[in-house]
Order: structure tokens, then sequence, then C-alpha cells
């Protein structure tokens, strides 16, 4: 077994993880495989104009791309080559057929998967790096080890064999690169069979990384490969859930007067309940929490599980009323008509510190606002080409990097993202270039309301 790895898809997760990899595992060769030959470019693009925006990324690509790090189109020669190899492509939720709009889309890991069966000349470690049902390795091995037949049948061990395993990753976007270097924890699972055991030890490995200067092994967690991919779920399902149900308490705040960054800071205080994610706000965006819960609902009602699925979709709907609720608190302050008025948003990623506008509550709520015809000018310091791409084909939506540019001439500054530029502006000029009565409406908490207060403006907070 040699020690190079491949990974198949050089997206969000692939990407990030595999520089990592690649900077703590200079005696490795890795290799980061995709069928989108744009994005093999823009990673491999000489000025680093790379395909995705993470603080620390591009640092880490210089160190280690055309050392040990490479990216291609070439998925064959690179499967052929390595003997570990990590799959990163997308999971989306599935659209169509049964299932459609709660379970996961698997075409192209199944499409990978086969790949794979195809290109290996030798025996191969599977390694789930997407999130995946749970089973989803038992589908995986059936695949791959099709036709090798079994060793006790009388009629097996010929050709490559693969062992499955699955290591779902927790990084987190705007913060992958320092996730990636300290993780709180890594987790791999895998059979409880002696290949199944080789194999995890052979990813601790990777993990340790080269002299053992990267994770600490008490850091590294093995579980069978059900738990594994289990958790993956259930760790996004917790932390949406508590996002929900901090945003569930911020309408009762506003309601009663009481302010949710008070009961979040005092309810965080207990240690039992911790003090992140926590957050009132737009409610969560992202490419993975919705279709991560949502498949958590499909897989309990598929093992008939029906009031477990039932509370999973709770903090779906509590996530798509906290947005519809931004525009109806809008709508009552800005006297009931929105029709023609200019609406300036301040940020359209789904986060801070990303590009990244999959699923992101500003895309939710520019929909939204404009079916009421209003004007709205977008302006967000990464994601104006992923936020142009997604409202593609609206009318009344124009792009502005400048904010000042953005806020002038209209009526409210609704700010969906807390990128750190926002708090920074001069919010007295600002108000000048607005019509008058102005209103900020801060979705993210992260403004001095006092202060704009001063200043004139009339101020909306979430859960105040
Ligand atoms: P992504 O869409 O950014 O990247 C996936 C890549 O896979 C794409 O570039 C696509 O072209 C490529 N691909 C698809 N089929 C292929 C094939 N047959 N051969 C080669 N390449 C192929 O998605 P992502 O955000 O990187 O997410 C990937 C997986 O990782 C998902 O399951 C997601 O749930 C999981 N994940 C993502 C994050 C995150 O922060 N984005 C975090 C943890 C887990
Ligand atoms: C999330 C998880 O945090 C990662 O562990 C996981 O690996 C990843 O999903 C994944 O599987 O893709 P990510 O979606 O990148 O990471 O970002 P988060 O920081 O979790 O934020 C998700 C959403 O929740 C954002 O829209 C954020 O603004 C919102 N949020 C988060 C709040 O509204 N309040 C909070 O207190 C925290």
């Amino acid at each position: 077994m040699n020690k190079n790895i491949v990974c198949i898809g050089a997206g969000y997760i692939g990407g990030p993880t595999m520089a990592v990899i690649a900077k703590m595992n200079p005696d490795r060769k890795v290799y980061v495989c995709d069928i989108n030959k744009k994005r093999i470019a823009a990673w491999n693009s000489r000025n680093y104009e790379l395909p995705i925006y993470e603080p620390g990324l591009v640092d880490v690509v210089k160190e280690v791309r055309g050392k040990n790090l490479f990216f291609t189109t070439d998925i064959k020669s690179a499967v052929k080559k390595c003997d570990i190899v990590f799959v990163g492509v997308n999971t989306p939720t599935k659209m169509f057929g049964r299932g459609a709009g709660r379970a996961s889309d698997l075409q192209f890991w199944e499409a990978t998967a086969r790949e794979i069966k195809g290109y290996a000349d030798g025996d191969k470690i599977v390694v789930e790096k997407s999130t995946l049902p749970v089973r989803t390795a038992a589908a995986m091995e059936a695949i791959l080890n099709e036709g090798r037949g079994k060793r006790e049948e009388g009629r097996g061990g010929e050709g490559p064999r693969f062992t499955v395993l699955s290591n779902p990753e927790f990084l987190a976007e705007g913060t992958a690169i320092k996730d990636l270097l300290s993780p709180d924890r890594v987790l791999i699972g895998g059979p409880e069979t002696p290949e199944g055991k080789a194999a995890v030890g052979e990813i601790c490995d990777i993990y340790a990384g080269k002299d053992g200067k990267w994770v600490a092994r008490s850091k590294i967690l093995t579980t069978n490969v059900w738990s594994a991919e289990l958790t993956k779920l259930a760790a996004n399902a917790m932390l949406a859930q508590r996002v929900s149900s901090v945003n569930a308490l911020a309408g009762l705040c506003e309601a009663t007067g009481a302010d949710i960054d008070e009961v979040a800071r005092v309810m965080g205080a207990d240690r039992r309940i911790g003090s992140k994610f926590l957050k009132a706000g737009p409610g969560f965006g992202g490419s993975c929490f919705k279709k991560d819960v949502l498949n958590l609902v499909y897989l309990c009602e598929s093992f008939g599980l029906h009031t477990a699925a039932e509370y999973w979709s709770g903090v779906i709907k509590m996530n798509d009323h906290q947005q519809e609720r931004i525009v109806s608190r809008l709508f009552k302050a800005m006297f009931n008509t929105l029709a023609n008025k200019k609406i300036a948003m301040f940020g359209f990623a789904f986060k801070a510190d990303t590009g990244d506008t999959r699923e992101t509550p500003a895309g939710y709520v520019a929909r939204l606002l404009n079916e009421e015809h209003v004007r709205l000018a977008i302006t967000d310091p990464k994601a104006i080409e992923n936020g142009k791409r997604d409202l593609a084909g609206l009318d009344g939506i124009t792009w502005e990097k400048d904010p000042y540019k953005a806020a002038k001439d209209a009526d409210a500054v609704l700010l969906m993202t807390d990128w750190k530029e926002y708090p920074a502006l001069d919010w007295g000029k600002v108000f000048k270039s607005m019509r008058k009565p102005a209103l900020v409406f801060d979705t993210r908490n992260c403004l001095d309301a006092a202060a704009l207060k001063r200043l004139g403006f009339r101020v909306l907070n979430v859960g105040k």
C-alpha cells in the first residue's frame, strides 16, 4: 500500500481539506480531481484566483501546490497512483422521484464509486468525505467489491479489494483552515474486520501528520461506519436546532420587551448549555444544515420513526418562518407598502468570511422583496458573483461593490450578513445619503443601535 492520496471533488470541502492534508504530510503526494475543468483551472491559476474564498487558504495552497499537492481533471491516472481515495463530491437534496425534497441525491457519489472501480488496479481504501445517509458505505462496498466474490465461498479474492471508511468533515466555512489545522476532533468510522481496522489505522496516520505534528491521537475518534455516518448528520442537526431554538425565542423577545442577546448571554453562561450557536439572526443558511436535517427527516421516516421526523422537520419550519418574519416586520415598519421603495441589502453570503451563497437567507428574503416590487441594491465584499447567478432573471435588482453607493437614496438598509466591514462604516454618511425616514434593519444585531438612533435612524433588530 502506498501513502499517496487522491480526493475526488475539488469543491469547498475537497480543496481546503486536501491542501491542509498536503501541508501536514509533506511525505505524501496529494491529488485533487474534479470533472469541472473551470474549477480545476482556477485551483491551478497562476495568480491564485482560487474558486472559493476562505481566509488563509491561498497561503496554504501557495506553500504546497506543485510540491506535493496537485489539482487535475485526470481522475484515471490519479486513482491509479494512489491507494487512498477520498470522495468529496456533492450530495445535494434529491429534487425528483422517491424522497424528493428530503433524501440525498447520491448519483454523483455512485458515479464516482463506479469510476474508482473502473480505474483501480490494486487494493484501495475508499474514504467517504461527503456527508451521506447512514448505511451508504454498505451500498458503496457492494458496488466496489461486486464480482470479487468472497474467499470463504471459494471463488474470491481476485481483483482489487476496496475497504470503505467514513471520515466526515466538521469544518465550517469562513474558518475552514483554522478548523482543519486544529480540529475539536477527527472522526473515522470503519468496519470491525482486520482489513477495516488496518484501514482506519492508515487514515489515523494521515491526521496525526508527519512526525505526529498535526492532530493529537486523543482527538482522533474511531467508531463503526454507521455511527460515523450518523454522527455527521446528528452534529449538523443539533447545531441547526440551536439556531432555530434561539430564533424561536427571539420572536418572543420582540413581543415581550426581553432582549435575545441578553437571554442568550445568560443561558450560555451555564456550562451545560454553552455559549456557542446561540446568536439570533436571519436563520441558518449554507449548503449543509437544511440538506442534512432533511436527510435525517427522511431517514427517520424510512424507519417508521414519524414523531422523530416531525421533530426535526420543525427545525426547518422555524428557519423558514424566521426569514418570512424579517419581510413581515420590514413591511410593517415601512408603512405596509414596499412597492418601488429602494432597499439596500448589506451582505448576501450566508455568513461572513465566505463568498458562498448556497441557501443564504439573503437569497430567500431578496426573492420575497422582489415579489413586493422593491428596488433592491445588494452589496457584499465577496459574494456578488455567486449572488448574481442565484438571482439571475429577477428584475429590479442592482449589485454594488460599494455599500455607500448601494445605500444612496435608499429608504432602508437591510443588513443580512455580519461582515466586519459593516459596523466600521461611516453611518453618518450613509444616513445623509438616504431618503427619510431612514430605517436600518440589522438582522445580525452587529451594529451599534444606540449610535444609529442618535444619528436619526429608525432601527429594527432581531429579538429586541
Ligand atoms: P461542492 O459542490 O463545492 O464540490 C463538489 C465537487 O464535486 C464539485 O466541484 C463537482 O464538480 C465535483 N464532482 C461531482 N461529481 C464528480 C465526479 N463524478 N467526479 C469528479 N468530481 C465530481 O460541494 P462541497 O461544499 O465541497 O460539499 C461536498 C460534500 O462535503 C457534501 O456532501 C457536503 O455535505 C460535505 N461537507 C461540506 C462542507 C462545507 O463546508 N461545504 C462541510 C462538511 C461537509
Ligand atoms: C456547518 C457546521 O458548523 C460545520 O461543523 C459543518 O461541517 C458544516 O456545516 C457542513 O457540514 O457543511 P457552515 O454551514 O459552514 O458549517 O457554517 P456555520 O458557522 O455552522 O453557520 C451556519 C449558519 O448558521 C450560518 O448561516 C450562520 O450565520 C448561522 N448561525 C450560526 C446563526 O444564525 N447563529 C449562530 O449562533 C450560529
